[in-house]
């Protein structure tokens, strides 16, 4: 690219941004009171000096002399009130700090061919999250993609964390949500009953920078969590189930640590397999619940449980059946033929659940520390959707979210902090028994 053609792309570029500015300050005007306030302000001022004129632009020349410096002065005021109008205008549709953010980003190398970095046309809260600020770029020919894999660069150009970026406006506009640096995940959040959802069947896990992060088991069925000891995968489990009991679902716990997870607490509002027998009774208990709930939803052509509930006037309540360390209870090795034949019969109505409960109201809630892909099998992992791994080692992390962000992202003595297969962070709320 030639210098005179770059300049020429330059010019048409601070053009567009100034006439950007100046809609953008007219909008202000329509919807601020203090810029309509300032405006009234300079045009009353500029009214009373083209009044007062003979007296502020004092002259000794007296006849057509007279006449014509007044007219000059005229003109002068004219063009002033004018020129000032439009600056006015401008300056209010020019955000705080464009031209700072513009040097930074310039300085990390996000620029385009021309060597134009993006330009900020908006920076305000977000209306639905007050914690965060949107920035609005125009991204200047500079696709998504490089603002993410710059994204760490942005980050300490702009003294923020930034929590997600999305086109705007037609793909004109790239719209940054962030939080200011200092903010950071609170090491703790403790449960309180008041962030209890009041939609059916939304459970929450914790906070993000966006906001509170929930699954709606209704639309997402399963939920696979995984984590290394001590990241807080019981906790989040246990959190999951004192919601869906609330709500009430009736909830299924495989528990072979002997009560060590599951308290005494637990075994009156739930009900509780301690062995191998015990739990495939109750996994054939499911699926059998699960057929005649097909059944009955065929007879009335209801597509869920939700609708049928609503069409007979019945309560059927949503089963959650819940697997703490399911690696452990399903792993073969060194087993003997008899119970390899009987966990493969417990794998295989755990894989016809997750195949099929979604329409039926019937969930599974597993986790796991065992970086191990062959523990889980691909029935029962491929229809879980919904997955959130703590900290991990990079081999777990991308058997629960196909990717290696828990093992980068996570740090190493974070407890309940997860991140999701879609790339949120999340700080669990940290809910003990006596809470249930
Ligand atoms: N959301 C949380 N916030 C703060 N601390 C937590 C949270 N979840 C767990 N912890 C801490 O981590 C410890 C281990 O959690 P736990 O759920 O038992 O881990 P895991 O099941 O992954 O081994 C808990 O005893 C608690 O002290
Ligand atoms: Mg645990």
């Amino acid at each position: 690219m030639t210098t005179t053609n770059r300049d020429d792309i330059n010019r048409r570029t601070e053009n567009r941004h100034l006439l950007r500015r100046l809609c953008a300050g007219v909008d202000s005007v329509k919807t601020v009171p203090i810029m309509r306030l300032l405006l009234a302000v300079f045009l009353a001022a500029m009214a009373l000096l083209w009044v007062f004129r003979g007296a502020v632009f004092v002259t000794d020349a007296f006849g057509p002399l007279a006449k014509l410096f007044d007219a000059l002065v005229q003109i002068l005021l004219a063009v002033c009130t004018v020129v000032g109008f439009i600056a006015i205008l401008i300056i209010m549709g020019t955000p705080w700090g464009s031209k700072r953010a513009r040097e930074d980003l310039q300085k990390i190398g996000l620029i385009n061919h021309a060597g134009e970095a993006p330009i900020l046309v908006s920076k305000k809260q977000d209306k639905n999250n007050p914690r965060l600020t949107v920035w609005e770029f125009d991204p200047c020919g500079i696709p998504l993609q490089e603002w993410e894999d710059k994204q760490a660069r942005i980050e300490t150009a702009l003294n923020i964390i930034i929590a997600k970026m999305v086109w705007g406006a037609g793909r004109k506009i790239i719209r940054v949500y962030a939080v200011p640096a200092e903010s950071d995940f609170p090491a703790l959040l403790r449960w309180n009953d008041k962030f209890l959802s009041a939609d059916n069947f939304v459970l929450v896990l914790g906070e993000s920078l966006l906001g509170p992060v929930t699954v709606n088991l209704a639309h997402i069925p399963h939920i696979l969590l995984g984590g290394s000891t001590g990241s807080g995968k019981s906790v989040l489990l246990k959190l999951l189930l004192m919601q869906a009991l609330r709500k009430g679902a009736e909830i299924y716990i495989a528990d072979f640590k002997g009560g060590v997870d599951f308290p005494k607490v637990w075994h009156k509002k739930c009900r509780m397999c301690f062995t191998e027998a015990d739990l495939l009774y109750t996994l054939n208990q499911l699926v059998a619940v699960l057929e005649y709930r097909k059944s009955r939803l065929a007879e009335t052509g209801c597509p869920d449980l939700d609708a049928y509930n609503r069409a007979t006037g019945e309560n059927l309540p949503r089963l959650v059946f819940a697997c703490d360390e399911v690696a452990e209870v399903l792993d073969r090795t060194g087993r003997s033929k008899e119970d390899k034949e009987l966990l493969g019969q417990i794998e295989n109505r755990l894989a016809t659940i997750a195949r099929q409960g979604r329409a039926f109201g019937i969930h599974l809630i597993l986790a796991t520390q065992r970086p191990d892909a062959t523990i889980i099998p691909g029935q029962i992992r491929n229809n879980m959707d919904f997955r959130a791994c703590g900290r991990a080692d990079s081999v777990l992390s991308q058997i629960i979210l196909d990717n290696t962000s828990a093992a980068e992202q996570i740090p190493k003595d974070a407890r309940g902090r997860f991140i999701l297969h879609d790339g949120t962070i999340f700080q669990g709320y940290l809910f003990d028994e006596g809470q249930l």
